[in-house]
């Protein structure tokens, strides 16, 4: 179990971890489960309750996903080496930049490993709709998965939201059985028990710079 968290802290210190999953230990099912159920109480677009969560634990379907994953990330690992971009004039937003790239490098090499792969879905598709639709849609599954995490957190697990595997998103559909015509993935959440319990707020612009009062 994680250390106890304020409201604040747990909201402010949820972060997208990687580097420190344990890959060495298994995930009960009582706790994704307990996870799932919390991550249903999030609000959902009429109350539709349409948010779905695909665990997969078995190793071979995970290497699957993470080959597929891999596949779909190469154009990116390749093309965004962080010393290939030019410098954001601001050496610590440089570094962060640096040390999320090779967080993001170590899950990629390590996808397969981690203990238990969640899809969360949504019945419906967002292909062709217009944006109020597509925001029903997004607004109700991204809550679900935010819960989903923060549940995970307090019960000493952590994870990172993922969508790059949607670029073969029809492809990963048909590894999983998922009807692809009637149900969209929305990422893919790697899940494992943290090492650890202590994080730190993520490096963000400061309010002034993102609060707009009365117009823009
Ligand atoms: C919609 C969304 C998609 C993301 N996709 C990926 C991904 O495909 N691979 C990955 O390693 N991280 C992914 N991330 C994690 C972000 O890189 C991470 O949240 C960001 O670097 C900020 O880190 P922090 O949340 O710890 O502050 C994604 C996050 C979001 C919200």
């Amino acid at each position: 179990m994680a250390a106890t968290l304020t409201p604040d802290e747990l909201l402010t210190t949820t972060r997208a971890v990687r580097k420190r999953l344990d890959l060495t230990k298994s995930v009960d099912r009582k706790t994704i489960e307990e996870c799932i159920s919390i991550a249903s109480q999030a609000p959902n677009a009429g109350n539709a309750q349409s948010v779905h969560f695909l665990v997969v634990t078995d190793p071979e379907r995970r290497a699957s996903l993470a080959a597929l994953y891999r596949r779909c990330s190469a154009g990116y690992f390749a093309s965004r080496k962080p010393s290939m971009l030019p410098s954001s004039g601001d050496p610590v937003r440089d570094a962060a930049m640096e040390r999320k790239f090779e967080s993001e490098l170590y899950l990629n090499e390590h996808l397969h490993e981690v203990p238990v792969h969640v899809i969360p879905c949504i019945i419906g598709r967002t292909d062709g709709l217009g944006i109020p639709a597509q925001a029903a849609l997004w607004g109700s599954v991204y809550p679900a998965a935010w819960s989903f995490m923060l549940a995970g957190r307090v019960r000493g697990l952590a994870m990172t939201f993922t969508t790059i595997h949607l670029r073969a998103e029809e492809e990963a559909a048909g590894l999983l059985g998922i009807p692809f015509k009637e149900v969209m993935q929305a990422g893919l959440l790697p899940v494992a028990h943290a090492k650890g319990t202590r994080f730190r707020r993520g490096l963000r612009r400061p309010v002034s710079e993102l609060a707009h009062w009365e117009r823009w």
